[in-house]
């Protein structure tokens, strides 16, 4: 079986982590024998706008559809603003996707650093469910009499009853599936329609769900909540700034940037879904083999879990976990001075290892 999957490496610490994450994939292939990735690679991100005057080409998303995923690194640089870079590589293809679910494991792994005291680290286990199509990030809105003293500027936030039940069942699905709990997190009191909305449709579907037991909290309360006390959080689902918002927050308490990993996913499977590491292009370290490509390892495993190889998808976690406890392979963000190119390689031999 073959696999094909579009790489877009992006900007700055992006192509140095999509390196070892490509490496990684080709290496559990080889071990495996059963199937095998065929990689197309784009050079799209600031520096091709820069000469070319777009992020992609034209066609871009007529040839990344001929993929069944697509692998990101990170995209935006300085030089190109980033409402450009962003909206016209990353969103577009989020959004002309349909990859509604963007899947945030918020996981304290074995052996990875927490900031927080007096909690148990094992309580740090949620998933966030963020919606990513639409609500905040619609991208609709106006911007009037610019430059002048009466100017005003409008952003749009679309909750479409489509949109919102979609997501909201997405998690339901999931926290019957996995026995677990759901909590709902919106913003109602202050925003009277959107989040009303949400929090009525979240009401609604979880009448057909009278076995998955939940919670409601106030974006500014769970942000509270997720420092003080992150055990009441399992299955979470929200729109799609709070959850951009909440899961840097989420890396923060479960071993920084370079450990939290992404997955947008179109379940219908009618368009690719895409896997990327939540960090961005990261200036301050990139070119210097600084940055953790662990992140990236964590989204390769769920692409492995998203092609139906779960055991290869949980054995990189373990290995990732491995790295984590016994300390000697780390990059400086997690306190160890290894490259990024060491902490790939430690994931291939540790896999080679492992058969
Ligand atoms: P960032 O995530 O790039 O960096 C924030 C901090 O985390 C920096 O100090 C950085 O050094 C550190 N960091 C991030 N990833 C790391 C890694 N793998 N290993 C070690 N340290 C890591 O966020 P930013 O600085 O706000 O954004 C930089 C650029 O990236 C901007 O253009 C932004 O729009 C873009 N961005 C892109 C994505 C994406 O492509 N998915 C996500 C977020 C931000
Ligand atoms: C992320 C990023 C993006 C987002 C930006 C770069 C548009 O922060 O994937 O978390 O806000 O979705
Ligand atoms: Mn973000």
């Amino acid at each position: 079986m073959r696999h094909t999957v579009s790489v877009i490496a992006g900007d700055g610490i992006g192509p140095e982590v999509i390196r070892e994450g490509m490496k990684v994939l080709r290496r559990v292939a080889d071990l495996d024998g059963g199937f095998s990735f065929q990689f197309t690679e784009y050079p799209w991100g600031c520096g091709y706008y820069l000469q070319e005057g777009r992020m992609m080409p034209e066609d871009g998303m007529k040839r990344l559809a001929d993929s069944e995923s697509i692998f990101l690194g990170a995209v935006g640089y300085p030089g190109v603003p980033d409402y450009i870079s962003l909206r016209d590589l990353l969103l577009v293809i989020r959004k002309d996707f349909d990859q509604y679910v963007n899947l945030r494991p918020v996981r304290l792994l074995k052996g990875a650093p927490c900031p927080l005291k007096d909690v148990n680290r094992a309580d740090i286990d949620m998933i966030f469910i963020r919606e990513n199509s639409e609500g905040e990030y619609s991208g609709s809105g106006s911007w009037l009499y610019r430059g002048k003293p009466n100017e005003v500027v409008i952003q749009d936030n679309v909750f479409s009853r489509h949109g919102t039940e979609r997501i909201i069942r997405y998690a339901y699905d999931l926290a019957r599936r996995e026995g677990r709990t759901l909590t709902s997190i919106s913003k109602a009191n202050a925003l009277n329609y959107s989040m009303v909305f949400w929090d009525q449709v979240f009401a609604e579907v979880g009448s057909e769900y009278p076995d998955v037991k939940t919670s409601s909290y106030l974006v500014d309360a769970a942000s509270m909540f997720m420092v003080r006390d992150p055990k009441r959080f399992q299955i979470v689902v929200t729109s799609n700034l709070f959850g951009d918002i909440l899961t840097d927050l989420g890396a923060a308490i479960s071993g920084g940037m370079g450990l939290a990993a992404g997955a947008n996913l179109n379940p219908e499977r009618r368009y690719p879904s895409m896997f990327e590491p939540i960090h961005g292009s990261a200036p301050d370290i990139a070119g210097q083999g600084l940055a953790n490509p662990l992140a990236t390892v964590w989204s390769a495993s769920q692409m492995l879990d998203f092609f139906g190889y779960k055991s290869w998808g949980a054995r990189l976690l373990e290995i990732i976990e491995a790295i984590l406890t016994e300390g000697r392979v780390l990059t400086p963000d997690l306190g160890g001075n290894a490259t990024t190119e060491q902490v790939g390689d430690e994931v291939v031999r540790k896999l080679s290892e492992s058969r």
